[in-house]
């Protein structure tokens, strides 16, 4: 392995105090404290950093620490250090309080106050939202009359909030209204965890730090985009939030479109936050907007029959799923073409696809060329039209890395070419998989590097790309789901948006 360029060693955070709502929540115990853990593990956490779990559950710090003691190792796995977790474990503290009264703020205000001096930790917060979704807005507003949103001198308050931000552009609005009551924008850190995943910060990295790929970025050389995000789950027990969300609005305005506007943006001229924000942002508000008719053609819903997982196992539909109203209308799979009117995009369409109950988990983006003019093999031994197209893969997750595939001659006298694949492998070549992306998030949020979170206008720009979709899919509830069978690749629709182009699905 290549010794990796030399840069100055990371520097743990600025010490502060981090407040998490939801404590007693699956995010905090599957994904918030893991993260803490390994960001404590690689001394990336100022000795003077505490944590203070909010939430209704009656408890205390013993309780809530003995809660965690249960959990972490399920979690850490192998990594799992007792000697580590007892060092960490004495500095989390837990506050029972209801989100919705002001009394629990005063007495954050005073134990936040109390631990800050104990333990000569300076006056930085981070408010980090893991309730669930109508508590962000009322906690905000309730911590701005407590006196906690207000920044002093050479001090910072910042709030973290999770996705669903919002249902639809009106909702999305309204809270980030509610939301810059309380907070300036530049306080603000929404969440999109795809942002923080290793592989998606480094299609940046790899666009520009490499000089032979940017110059073939554009529609001269490229004939589409798809981006494929494959689940193998159902609904799982998130049948209240998800059949009143669907795979559009779980899936749609948040992580795919962030795909998209990496691969899509314009280089930043600087690697800081509102440079890259900016680009990003630009590239929503020039993809066209889908008009009302165009969503019967370019949009495609799906929704799980029963069926049969990869290994054999029968799995119910998603409408006979706990919790699913047995008449459902929510799609679970959704596939679209999108256009970006831009000249280095002209011409060259976005195909995205997201569902649950597929064959395959995995999430990829997929870059396919053109054809080469081929000149050379008309009228030899291989058809121009059968050589089949330069792809770049890059591969978000499982197996996280980066493909080409590529065409080249077999080993014989007889003249016949093959695809190849040449292949690059995190895992393979650095040794360690990449994180959930929940450690950079709060370690960019603590050292307040806000180029990983979504500005008030990407949010915004996301949900009004998707609201026509929502709109007519209420005027006109589908009339054929189950249309595909869990564990297959979606409805016949999805392959034919591509096929009525002469394109197709990548296959896993
Ligand atoms: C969440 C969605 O935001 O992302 C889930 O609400 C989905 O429905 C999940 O399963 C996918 O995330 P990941 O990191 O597992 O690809």
């Amino acid at each position: 392995m290549n010794e990796p360029i030399e840069t100055p060693p990371a520097e743990p955070a600025p010490p502060g105090l981090m407040v998490i709502f939801g404590a007693g929540g699956d995010l905090t115990r599957r994904k918030l404290i893991p993260a803490l853990y390994y960001l404590t593990r690689d001394g990336l956490l100022s000795d003077r950093f505490a944590i203070i779990g909010v939430d209704h559950v009656e408890g205390n710090d013993d309780s809530f620490r003995a809660r965690l003691d249960d959990a972490l190792p399920a979690f850490i796995g192998e990594d799992f250090s007792p000697d580590l977790w007892a060092h960490m474990r004495q500095r989390i503290f837990y506050l029972e309080g209801d989100f919705l009264e002001d009394d629990a703020f005063t007495r954050l205000a005073r134990r936040l106050e109390e631990i800050g001096r104990q333990r000569d930790i300076p006056d930085n917060h981070l408010y980090y939202m893991a309730t669930p979704p109508r508590f962000f807005g009322e906690i905000a507003s309730r911590l701005h009359r407590a006196g906690l949103t207000a920044e002093t001198e050479g001090h910072w308050r910042r709030i973290v909030v999770e996705k669903p931000f919002g249902q639809d552009l009106q909702s999305a609005r309204v809270l980030n209204n509610t939301l810059h009551d309380a907070f300036e924008e530049r306080q603000i850190y929404r969440i999109d965890h795809y942002l923080g995943k290793e592989t998606v910060q480094n299609i940046l990295m790899y666009r520009l730090a490499n000089s032979t790929v940017e110059p073939i970025w554009n529609y001269r050389y490229i004939d589409h985009v798809q981006i494929t995000v494959a689940e193998t789950v159902g609904v799982e027990n998130r049948a209240g939030y998800y059949d009143r969300a669907g795979a559009l609005r779980d899936m749609l305005p948040n992580h795919l479109l962030a795909l998209m506007s990496v691969v899509a943006m314009e280089p930043a001229n600087a690697l800081d936050g509102e440079a890259v924000r900016d680009e990003q942002a630009k590239i929503l508000r020039i993809v066209q907007p889908i008009e009302p008719q165009q969503v019967l053609t370019q949009v495609v819903r799906g929704q799980y029959a029963a069926g049969r997982t990869a290994d054999g196992t029968h799995v119910p539909a998603y409408r006979s799923e706990p919790g699913v109203d047995p008449e459902s209308p929510t799609e679970t799979f959704v596939a679209l073409k999108l256009m970006i009117d831009s000249w280095r995009w002209a011409g060259v369409p976005f195909y995205l696809r997201t569902g649950k109950r597929m064959p395959v988990r995995y999430t990829e983006i997929a870059i396919q060329f053109k054809h080469a003019p081929n000149m050379l093999f008309k009228d030899s031994f291989v058809k121009r039209e059968n050589i089949p197209p330069n792809v770049l893969i890059l591969r978000i997750q499982p197996n996280e890395g980066i493909g080409m595939c590529f065409n080249t001659k077999v080993p014989s006298p007889v003249p016949q070419l093959s695809p190849v694949q040449m292949d690059f492998s995190y895992a393979d070549y650095f040794g360690q998989a990449p994180t959930t992306g929940y450690e950079t998030l709060i370690y960019d949020a603590l050292c307040g590097d806000p180029t990983l979170f979504k500005r008030a206008d990407t949010i915004e720009a996301g949900w009004a790309l998707v609201e026509p979709i929502l709109d007519v899919w209420s005027a006109l509830p589908p009339r054929d789901f189950g249309n595909y069978p869990a564990g297959t690749w979606g409805p016949p629709e999805a392959d034919a948006l591509m096929h009525d182009e002469g394109r197709s699905w990548r296959k896993c």
